[in-house]
């Protein structure tokens, strides 16, 4: 065994397996032979999209993402076409048939380790014979961004619009793939659509994906679609539009990703801020969220206790009858699963439109109206379901290094193994 450059005593790894050295102070995590050190650098995985809804194609371009993750273009592509689906949406749906193209980043199948680029182009590529719009939309960047950018409304809706998470769902499909090779899965559905309450159904992950698949409205109760369904159909006939509530679960996470030490390390105000971004979110909420707020301490904070038969799992046998912190404590995930809840507001453009003002003339008129879609919260949760796994993924690269596959797994065993002995009196070192 060679010792540590930083001074620290090394443990040693053997076959594929952690040996502890004989040392009286504790290891430092990632500090195996044959492993570099493991200094911390800011986030080591983002990405960046481009691309306006009539434009030639979104775009997105991923960096930091490891080597030798194996990529299918297939899951990705289906949660495009879950994105244009649910109950409720507009004409673009049915013209628009997103499949995306991997350009760069990957060989035979694998990732490279070097930058993803990726497109999904636009059937309805037809931005440069579209006119301007005078009468902007409440509820949309048309009076703001065209204020900030001295420029028409035209050049701001087209990147304001939801199409571009058609990029982020692509993004984060992808980022999926690399959660699955450590077992944590990312689920979104619906919980509410307008003032209707939809009721979650308690049973294994594989059933509640069979039900959320087998419903319109994307929730995990079918039979509440026609009451549902009935509410969009008399919102369209008003010429009016719905929200809603998403809910998130993240199972199979492991403790730590995130930190307490650094504002925006912490993984609760990461994934808040990601999911805030998205186009018609205007809450976010983890666990309890606005709930705790409402209850005494002993009613909110979840007890812990330890369960020997459970220390194989993320949980490391540390059980909590509760989840009401949804999973991160002191921006830190807590070994349980990671729940949060997203609010859309409802679509901003109105067939029977809103009063607005003629830029051009400064006098009052309707606000102007766009092919549009009436409740898109089906959509909302697809695309929640993708960036809260875009977070999630960029804090597992932070915490188990980021290079190749191989070489996070090798640290996430290692910390499995010594997270299992930590703090243990009189720990066993062989
Ligand atoms: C999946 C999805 C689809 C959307 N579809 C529409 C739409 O068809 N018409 C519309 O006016 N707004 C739609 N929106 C909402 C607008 O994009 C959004 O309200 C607008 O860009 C202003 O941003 P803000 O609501 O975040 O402030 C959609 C949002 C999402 C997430």
């Amino acid at each position: 065994m060679q010792g540590c450059p930083r001074g620290n005593r090394p443990v040693r790894w053997n076959q594929g397996r952690v040996q502890f050295g004989d040392f009286s102070g504790r290891p430092e995590a990632g500090c195996v032979e044959g492993f570099s050190c493991n200094v911390k650098t800011a986030s080591m995985l983002r990405y960046w999209t481009a691309g306006e809804s009539h434009g030639k194609a979104l775009v997105a371009l991923i960096s930091g993402f490891p080597s030798g993750v194996p990529l299918q273009t297939a899951p990705i592509d289906a949660e495009l076409r879950r994105r244009q689906g649910g109950y409720g949406r507009g004409g673009r749906q049915r013209i628009e048939q997103d499949r995306v193209e991997l350009l760069s980043g990957t060989w035979r199948g694998t990732t490279l380790g070097s930058p993803i680029a990726l497109a999904i182009p636009n059937r309805d590529d037809k931005i440069e014979r579209m006119e301007d719009i005078d009468r902007p939309r409440p509820g949309h960047g048309d009076l703001s961004g065209a204020m900030k950018y001295l420029a028409p409304i035209r050049a701001i809706l087209e990147r304001a619009s939801a199409r571009e998470t058609a990029a982020r769902v692509a993004v984060g499909a992808l980022a999926q793939q690399l959660l699955a090779a450590f077992g944590i899965v990312a689920f979104g559905y619906v919980v509410a659509v307008g003032p209707i309450e939809i009721a979650a159904q308690p049973g294994t992950l594989a059933q509640q994906r069979a039900r959320r698949d087998a419903s319109e409205v994307y929730s995990l109760n079918p039979d509440q679609d026609a009451e549902v369904k009935a509410l969009v159909d008399q919102c369209q006939k008003a010429g009016d539009t719905l929200g809603g509530v998403v809910e998130v679960r993240v199972e199979g996470v492991p403790f730590g990703l995130g930190s307490h030490a650094q504002w925006d390390e912490k993984l609760d105000g990461r994934l808040a801020q990601a999911v805030m971004s998205i186009q018609a979110i205007k809450g976010v909420e983890i666990g309890l969220g606005f709930e705790a707020a409402r209850r005494r301490g002993s009613e909110v904070h979840d007890p812990i206790r330890f369960d020997p038969d459970q220390v194989s799992s993320p949980n490391l046998g540390f059980v909590r009858p509760t989840n009401h912190a949804g999973g991160l404590e002191a921006g830190m995930s807590n070994g349980q699963p990671i729940v949060l809840r997203a609010a859309m507001k409802p679509i901003s453009t109105l067939a029977r439109p809103l009063e607005s003002v003629n830029l051009r003339t400064r006098q009052p008129e309707s606000a102007a109206y766009e092919r549009s879609d009436v409740c898109a919260v089906p959509a909302a949760s697809v695309i929640v379901e993708n960036v809260v796994a875009f977070e999630v993924a960029r804090a597992l690269v932070d915490k188990f290094g980021g290079d190749s596959l191989v070489e996070m797994q090798a640290r996430w065993r290692l910390f499995g193994e010594l997270a299992a002995e930590h703090g243990r009196a009189g720990r066993a070192e062989s």
